[in-house]
């Protein structure tokens, strides 16, 4: 088959084969009468005695004539009996058609309910919580995407074992593949930019890079999205939400009585008139400390039953507690998120989904 022939030639610089790539075109096969040969044919090879093909590269390629000196080889051993005739061709391909002011929510209409997981301070776990939600998720026989759309640190990446990968342009559609990983489909900023280069926007840059990273994306059909949210709940998030379609959000905290008053800004920030995003619920994180050796003891290290305090206080529904477990650190930074477990943490994660 002429195609599967050409597909196994790589093109060295994008290290990708010449079909994927999209660079073959117009592919006419001839016989002896001059009628055409289906390229599917079986006997194409006995038949054909002219082969013609377009290769086309989007600009001036140097690599173009030794691949088309490897597409005669290939083609003169399937075809002995043909003439093979490729042109090459450099078309520049359109530049991108969409700006950030051209994105609307019609790459998220497949998708059953998107929702985000915020929360007003830094490092009280709303990654672990995504990433971990998004695996019971999951498990649970949902079809589930993850954004981690925080510009200033994006720490999904490195938890769900993505660092360096890099997803493809889809385009004929203009639009990002996510990647995926155990069946999520997944995209981080930190899968597009350099980490140094993304703390330097300023705060419409990192909003519209936040816009696209949802929005520009081919996510298909899908029953959860759920978007992690960087810290904070100042004007750039607002304008960060307010263009995004969200079902609801998902407050993360840790028990400290101290940290209410972020929970209200966060949920301020959700009820703000532009932006106008019901709350879920409340998860409380770092509920408890329980040694692997002492299963039946817990420690409360940031006070106990803060959350559920918290959570009655405020009106809104504890979604469930989280302890601190040794594993969930620690499959956060081996790309093996625990919710995969079969142990007490993963079940916490599990009755945090249900909840949901
Ligand atoms: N339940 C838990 N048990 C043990 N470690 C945890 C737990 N939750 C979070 N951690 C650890 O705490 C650290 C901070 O968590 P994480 O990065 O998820 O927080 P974050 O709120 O997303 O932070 P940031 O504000 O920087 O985005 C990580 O090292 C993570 O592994
Ligand atoms: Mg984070």
């Amino acid at each position: 088959m002429i195609l599967e022939t050409l597909s196994k030639i790589i093109h060295p610089a994008a290290d990708k084969d010449i079909v994927s790539l999209g660079l073959v075109e117009d592919i006419k096969l001839f016989d002896g009468n001059g009628a055409a040969v289906e390229p599917t044919d079986p006997q194409a090879g006995e038949k054909a005695v002219l082969v013609r093909f377009k290769l086309v590269v989007p600009s001036p390629d140097p690599l173009l004539s030794s691949i088309k000196k490897e597409c005669e080889q290939a083609m003169a051993a399937e075809f002995p009996h043909a003439k093979i005739s490729i042109i090459e061709l450099v078309r520049e391909r359109k530049p991108t058609k969409k700006t950030v002011n051209d994105l609307d929510d019609t790459q998220l209409q497949g998708i059953g309910k998107i929702i985000a997981v915020a929360s007003g301070k830094g490092g009280v776990g709303k990654s672990t919580v995504s990433v971990n939600l998004a695996v019971a998720l999951s498990l649970k026989g949902y079809r589930v995407g993850l954004v981690d759309a925080d510009v200033y640190g994006p720490s999904i990446p490195k938890m769900t074992g993505t660092e360096g990968q890099v997803p493809y342009m889809d385009e004929e559609k203009d639009l990002i593949v996510p990647l995926e990983k155990w069946g999520i489909k997944l995209l981080s900023i930190g899968h597009l930019v350099a980490p140094e280069q993304a703390l330097i926007w300023r705060g419409p840059m990192a909003s519209n890079a936040m816009k696209q990273i949802v929005m520009q994306v081919d996510w298909g059909e899908l029953d959860y999205l759920l978007i992690d949210l960087p810290p904070g709940t100042g004007d750039i998030h607002i304008s960060m939400v307010h263009d995004i379609p969200l079902t609801g959000a998902v407050i993360v905290t840790t028990p400290q009585q101290v940290a209410i008053a972020d929970v209200i800004k966060s949920i301020n920030m959700f009820r703000h008139k532009d932006v106008n995003v019901p709350i879920l619920g409340l998860v409380e994180n770092m509920a408890w400390f329980t040694p692997a050796e002492h299963p039946e003891e817990k420690y409360y290290i940031f006070g106990k039953d803060g959350g559920r305090k918290m959570a009655e206080e405020l009106n809104i529904p504890l979604l469930g507690s989280i302890p601190i477990y040794m594993s969930v650190e620690e499959g956060g930074d081996a790309g093996r998120p625990a919710a995969f477990s079969d142990g007490p943490d993963a079940a916490a994660f599990a009755a945090v989904a249900d909840r949901l």
